[in-house]
Protein backbone atom coordinates (compact mmCIF):
# COMPACT_ATOMS: atom_id res chain seq x y z
CA UNK A 1 0.00 0.00 0.00
CA UNK A 2 1.72 3.24 -0.75
CA UNK A 3 0.28 6.74 0.56
CA UNK A 4 0.22 10.05 -1.00
CA UNK A 5 -0.63 13.33 0.22
CA UNK A 6 0.08 15.51 -2.98
CA UNK A 7 -1.66 15.57 -6.35
CA UNK A 8 1.19 15.53 -8.95
CA UNK A 9 2.80 12.55 -7.25
CA UNK A 10 -0.62 10.40 -6.92
CA UNK A 11 -1.28 11.74 -10.48
CA UNK A 12 2.27 10.46 -11.95
CA UNK A 13 2.24 7.10 -10.25
CA UNK A 14 -1.54 6.31 -11.19
CA UNK A 15 -0.57 7.47 -15.14
CA UNK A 16 2.48 5.13 -14.74
CA UNK A 17 -0.23 2.18 -14.33
CA UNK A 18 -2.65 3.11 -16.68
CA UNK A 19 0.16 2.93 -19.20
CA UNK A 20 0.82 -0.33 -18.42
CA UNK A 21 -3.14 -0.93 -19.02
CA UNK A 22 -4.17 -1.66 -15.13
CA UNK A 23 -8.13 -0.60 -14.60
CA UNK A 24 -8.22 1.78 -11.40
CA UNK A 25 -11.04 1.43 -9.03
CA UNK A 26 -11.70 4.42 -7.26
CA UNK A 27 -13.60 4.70 -3.35
CA UNK A 28 -14.03 7.83 -2.32
CA UNK A 29 -14.60 8.35 1.96
CA UNK A 30 -13.66 10.81 4.54
CA UNK A 31 -12.22 8.52 6.90
CA UNK A 32 -13.68 6.44 9.96
CA UNK A 33 -14.13 3.62 7.73
CA UNK A 34 -16.27 0.75 8.93
CA UNK A 35 -17.52 -2.29 6.84
CA UNK A 36 -19.43 -0.39 4.64
CA UNK A 37 -16.35 1.31 3.35
CA UNK A 38 -14.49 -2.21 3.75
CA UNK A 39 -17.19 -3.45 1.05
CA UNK A 40 -16.59 -0.69 -1.53
CA UNK A 41 -13.04 -1.48 -1.49
CA UNK A 42 -13.49 -5.40 -1.79
CA UNK A 43 -16.00 -4.65 -4.74
CA UNK A 44 -13.35 -2.38 -5.85
CA UNK A 45 -10.45 -4.85 -5.43
CA UNK A 46 -12.55 -7.43 -6.80
CA UNK A 47 -13.08 -5.55 -10.45
CA UNK A 48 -10.18 -3.65 -10.92
CA UNK A 49 -6.73 -4.33 -10.70
CA UNK A 50 -5.56 -1.32 -8.77
CA UNK A 51 -7.93 0.12 -5.86
CA UNK A 52 -7.69 3.86 -5.02
CA UNK A 53 -9.11 5.26 -1.66
CA UNK A 54 -8.96 8.74 -0.64
CA UNK A 55 -9.26 10.28 2.83
CA UNK A 56 -10.68 13.63 3.17
CA UNK A 57 -13.18 15.56 5.29
CA UNK A 58 -14.57 18.09 2.96
CA UNK A 59 -15.67 21.07 4.41
CA UNK A 60 -17.56 22.02 1.95
CA UNK A 61 -20.18 19.40 2.48
CA UNK A 62 -20.70 20.27 5.97
CA UNK A 63 -23.76 22.81 6.52
CA UNK A 64 -22.73 23.26 10.02
CA UNK A 65 -19.63 23.99 11.10
CA UNK A 66 -20.44 21.68 14.60
CA UNK A 67 -20.96 18.60 12.32
CA UNK A 68 -17.53 19.26 11.14
CA UNK A 69 -15.99 19.42 14.42
CA UNK A 70 -17.42 16.62 15.68
CA UNK A 71 -16.73 13.77 12.36
CA UNK A 72 -14.84 11.24 13.62
CA UNK A 73 -11.37 10.99 12.47
CA UNK A 74 -8.77 8.26 13.43
CA UNK A 75 -6.36 8.17 10.33
CA UNK A 76 -3.63 5.66 11.92
CA UNK A 77 -7.08 3.00 12.67
CA UNK A 78 -8.15 3.55 9.13
CA UNK A 79 -4.92 3.20 7.11
CA UNK A 80 -4.54 -0.32 9.32
CA UNK A 81 -8.30 -1.39 8.27
CA UNK A 82 -6.79 -0.44 4.23
CA UNK A 83 -3.56 -2.50 4.42
CA UNK A 84 -5.66 -5.73 5.78
CA UNK A 85 -7.86 -5.21 2.86
CA UNK A 86 -5.56 -5.06 0.29
CA UNK A 87 -5.51 -1.47 -0.80
CA UNK A 88 -3.06 -0.60 -3.38
CA UNK A 89 -2.84 3.45 -2.97
CA UNK A 90 -4.65 5.67 -0.74
CA UNK A 91 -4.47 9.47 -0.81
CA UNK A 92 -5.13 11.98 2.55
CA UNK A 93 -4.43 15.21 1.12
CA UNK A 94 -4.95 18.67 2.71
CA UNK A 95 -7.58 20.61 2.51
CA UNK A 96 -4.85 22.86 0.78
CA UNK A 97 -4.27 20.40 -1.31
CA UNK A 98 -7.74 20.27 -2.91
CA UNK A 99 -8.83 23.87 -2.74
CA UNK A 100 -5.15 25.64 -2.90
CA UNK A 101 -7.42 28.56 -4.42
CA UNK A 102 -9.75 28.71 -1.30
CA UNK A 103 -13.23 26.50 -1.23
CA UNK A 104 -16.03 28.69 -2.81
CA UNK A 105 -17.64 27.08 -5.46
CA UNK A 106 -20.52 27.54 -7.99
CA UNK A 107 -22.55 24.49 -9.24
CA UNK A 108 -21.96 24.50 -12.76
CA UNK A 109 -24.32 21.35 -13.41
CA UNK A 110 -28.20 21.75 -14.37
CA UNK A 111 -29.08 18.49 -11.83
CA UNK A 112 -32.95 19.12 -12.20
CA UNK A 113 -33.43 20.39 -8.80
CA UNK A 114 -32.13 16.63 -7.49
CA UNK A 115 -29.96 18.55 -4.95
CA UNK A 116 -32.75 20.77 -3.03
CA UNK A 117 -34.71 18.13 -2.25
CA UNK A 118 -34.35 15.91 0.77
CA UNK A 119 -30.86 15.71 2.33
CA UNK A 120 -30.25 19.15 0.06
CA UNK A 121 -33.18 20.85 1.64
CA UNK A 122 -32.33 19.94 4.69
CA UNK A 123 -28.80 20.34 4.45
CA UNK A 124 -28.53 23.50 2.45
CA UNK A 125 -24.93 23.57 -0.18
CA UNK A 126 -24.34 19.76 1.08
CA UNK A 127 -24.32 18.45 -2.36
CA UNK A 128 -22.82 21.38 -4.17
CA UNK A 129 -19.55 20.28 -1.37
CA UNK A 130 -20.20 17.13 -2.22
CA UNK A 131 -20.28 17.22 -6.15
CA UNK A 132 -17.36 19.52 -5.64
CA UNK A 133 -15.16 17.30 -4.46
CA UNK A 134 -16.08 14.23 -5.89
CA UNK A 135 -15.66 16.15 -9.05
CA UNK A 136 -12.20 17.46 -8.18
CA UNK A 137 -11.07 13.74 -6.46
CA UNK A 138 -11.91 12.44 -10.22
CA UNK A 139 -10.22 14.64 -11.62
CA UNK A 140 -6.68 13.60 -10.15
CA UNK A 141 -7.84 9.90 -9.93
CA UNK A 142 -8.72 9.17 -13.03
CA UNK A 143 -10.60 5.88 -12.38
CA UNK A 144 -12.49 3.31 -14.47
CA UNK A 145 -14.48 2.57 -11.80
CA UNK A 146 -16.04 4.63 -9.05
CA UNK A 147 -17.74 2.97 -6.19
CA UNK A 148 -20.02 4.29 -3.68
CA UNK A 149 -22.54 3.03 -1.10
CA UNK A 150 -26.60 2.58 -1.49
CA UNK A 151 -26.56 4.10 2.20
CA UNK A 152 -25.79 7.72 0.70
CA UNK A 153 -29.05 6.50 -1.81
CA UNK A 154 -29.29 10.85 -2.78
CA UNK A 155 -25.40 11.30 -3.12
CA UNK A 156 -24.73 8.40 -5.43
CA UNK A 157 -27.96 9.26 -7.35
CA UNK A 158 -26.58 13.18 -7.93
CA UNK A 159 -22.83 11.52 -8.84
CA UNK A 160 -24.45 9.81 -11.47
CA UNK A 161 -26.37 12.59 -13.25
CA UNK A 162 -23.36 14.33 -12.79
CA UNK A 163 -21.18 11.39 -14.71
CA UNK A 164 -24.04 11.47 -17.43
CA UNK A 165 -24.08 15.23 -17.88
CA UNK A 166 -20.14 14.72 -18.16
CA UNK A 167 -21.10 12.07 -20.57
CA UNK A 168 -18.17 10.59 -18.23
CA UNK A 169 -17.10 6.81 -19.32
CA UNK A 170 -16.54 6.35 -15.18
CA UNK A 171 -19.07 3.72 -14.41
CA UNK A 172 -20.16 4.12 -10.72
CA UNK A 173 -20.81 0.83 -8.95
CA UNK A 174 -23.31 1.24 -6.13
CA UNK A 175 -22.59 -1.50 -3.31
CA UNK A 176 -25.56 -2.75 -0.92
CA UNK A 177 -26.00 -1.09 2.48
CA UNK A 178 -24.15 -3.25 4.68
CA UNK A 179 -25.90 -3.34 8.58
CA UNK A 180 -25.12 -4.53 11.72
CA UNK A 181 -26.52 -7.70 12.75
CA UNK A 182 -29.39 -6.03 14.49
CA UNK A 183 -30.47 -3.83 11.19
CA UNK A 184 -28.63 -1.12 11.70
CA UNK A 185 -27.12 0.74 8.78
CA UNK A 186 -23.53 1.20 9.12
CA UNK A 187 -22.41 4.48 9.13
CA UNK A 188 -19.50 6.45 10.80
CA UNK A 189 -21.42 8.43 12.91
CA UNK A 190 -22.74 5.52 14.61
CA UNK A 191 -20.07 5.98 17.51
CA UNK A 192 -21.85 8.64 18.52
CA UNK A 193 -24.61 7.00 19.49
CA UNK A 194 -25.48 6.15 23.01
CA UNK A 195 -26.54 3.11 24.00
CA UNK A 196 -29.78 4.58 24.13
CA UNK A 197 -29.57 6.21 21.38
CA UNK A 198 -28.39 3.14 19.30
CA UNK A 199 -31.12 0.72 20.22
CA UNK A 200 -33.34 3.39 19.33
CA UNK A 201 -31.90 3.98 16.23
CA UNK A 202 -32.96 0.05 15.06
CA UNK A 203 -36.63 1.72 14.92
CA UNK A 204 -35.49 2.97 11.48
CA UNK A 205 -34.57 -0.59 9.97
CA UNK A 206 -37.41 -1.52 11.66
CA UNK A 207 -40.05 1.07 9.95
CA UNK A 208 -38.42 0.35 6.18
CA UNK A 209 -39.01 -3.23 6.55
CA UNK A 210 -42.60 -2.49 7.61
CA UNK A 211 -42.87 -0.18 4.48
CA UNK A 212 -41.45 -3.24 2.35
CA UNK A 213 -43.58 -5.98 3.36
CA UNK A 214 -46.71 -3.49 2.84
CA UNK A 215 -46.44 -1.10 0.19
CA UNK A 216 -47.79 -3.85 -2.72
CA UNK A 217 -51.21 -4.68 -0.36
CA UNK A 218 -52.11 -1.42 1.17
CA UNK A 219 -52.00 2.53 -0.26
CA UNK A 220 -49.07 4.57 0.34
CA UNK A 221 -50.56 6.98 2.87
CA UNK A 222 -51.65 4.52 4.70
CA UNK A 223 -48.43 2.76 4.99
CA UNK A 224 -46.97 5.85 5.61
CA UNK A 225 -48.54 7.14 8.26
CA UNK A 226 -48.28 3.71 10.26
CA UNK A 227 -44.53 3.54 9.50
CA UNK A 228 -44.50 7.52 10.80
CA UNK A 229 -46.38 6.30 14.17
CA UNK A 230 -43.38 3.47 14.75
CA UNK A 231 -40.87 6.41 14.57
CA UNK A 232 -43.02 8.25 17.49
CA UNK A 233 -40.26 8.35 20.36
CA UNK A 234 -39.06 11.54 22.70
CA UNK A 235 -35.64 10.62 21.84
CA UNK A 236 -36.46 10.66 17.93
CA UNK A 237 -37.20 13.61 15.73
CA UNK A 238 -38.32 12.64 12.59
CA UNK A 239 -37.12 14.64 9.21
CA UNK A 240 -38.56 12.99 6.29
CA UNK A 241 -39.89 9.72 5.51
CA UNK A 242 -40.63 9.18 1.78
CA UNK A 243 -40.98 6.91 -1.00
CA UNK A 244 -39.39 7.87 -3.93
CA UNK A 245 -38.87 7.23 -7.92
CA UNK A 246 -35.12 5.12 -7.68
CA UNK A 247 -33.92 7.13 -10.80
CA UNK A 248 -35.30 10.96 -10.45
CA UNK A 249 -35.77 11.06 -6.69
CA UNK A 250 -39.09 12.29 -6.94
CA UNK A 251 -42.20 11.58 -4.85
CA UNK A 252 -44.68 8.90 -5.60
CA UNK A 253 -48.25 8.80 -4.62
CA UNK A 254 -49.25 5.48 -5.78
CA UNK A 255 -47.13 2.53 -5.83
CA UNK A 256 -47.67 -0.17 -9.09
CA UNK A 257 -44.97 -3.59 -9.12
CA UNK A 258 -43.46 -2.47 -12.31
CA UNK A 259 -42.13 1.07 -10.84
CA UNK A 260 -38.63 0.81 -8.88
CA UNK A 261 -39.10 2.87 -5.92
CA UNK A 262 -36.63 3.65 -2.47
CA UNK A 263 -38.38 4.68 0.96
CA UNK A 264 -35.76 7.17 2.37
CA UNK A 265 -35.68 7.92 5.97
CA UNK A 266 -33.62 10.85 7.57
CA UNK A 267 -34.12 11.16 11.33
CA UNK A 268 -32.20 12.85 14.43
CA UNK A 269 -31.75 10.03 17.16
CA UNK A 270 -30.63 11.34 20.47
CA UNK A 271 -28.34 14.10 18.81
CA UNK A 272 -27.02 12.45 15.48
CA UNK A 273 -28.61 12.41 12.70
CA UNK A 274 -28.98 9.19 10.56
CA UNK A 275 -30.04 7.95 6.84
CA UNK A 276 -31.58 4.98 5.94
CA UNK A 277 -33.43 3.42 3.22
CA UNK A 278 -34.60 0.27 1.58
CA UNK A 279 -35.63 -0.24 -2.30
CA UNK A 280 -39.00 -1.37 -2.57
CA UNK A 281 -39.40 -4.57 -4.56
CA UNK A 282 -42.42 -7.23 -4.27
O1 LIG B 1 -19.86 9.68 1.32
C1 LIG B 1 -18.84 10.30 1.69
O2 LIG B 1 -18.07 9.84 2.54
C2 LIG B 1 -18.54 11.66 1.09
O3 LIG B 1 -19.71 12.36 0.86
C3 LIG B 1 -17.67 11.58 -0.17
C4 LIG B 1 -18.37 10.87 -1.30
C5 LIG B 1 -16.35 10.89 0.15
C6 LIG B 1 -17.35 13.01 -0.64
O4 LIG B 1 -16.67 13.73 0.34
Amino acid sequence: MIVFKKIPALKTYLKNLRNQNLTIGFVPTMGALHDGHISLIQAATDRCDITVCSIFVNPTQFNQKSDLDKYPYNITADLNRLLDHDTDVVFIPDADEIYPEGDSYEMSYDLGGMDEILEGAKRPGHFEGVVQVVDLLLQIVGPDQLFMGQKDFQQFSIIQKMLELQESKIELVVCPIIREKDGLAMSSRNVRLTEKDRRDALQLNRTLLYIKNHIFEHPIDDVLTAAKRMLESPNMRLEYLTIVDVKTLQEVYEIKPEMKTVALIAAWVGDVRLIDNMILRK
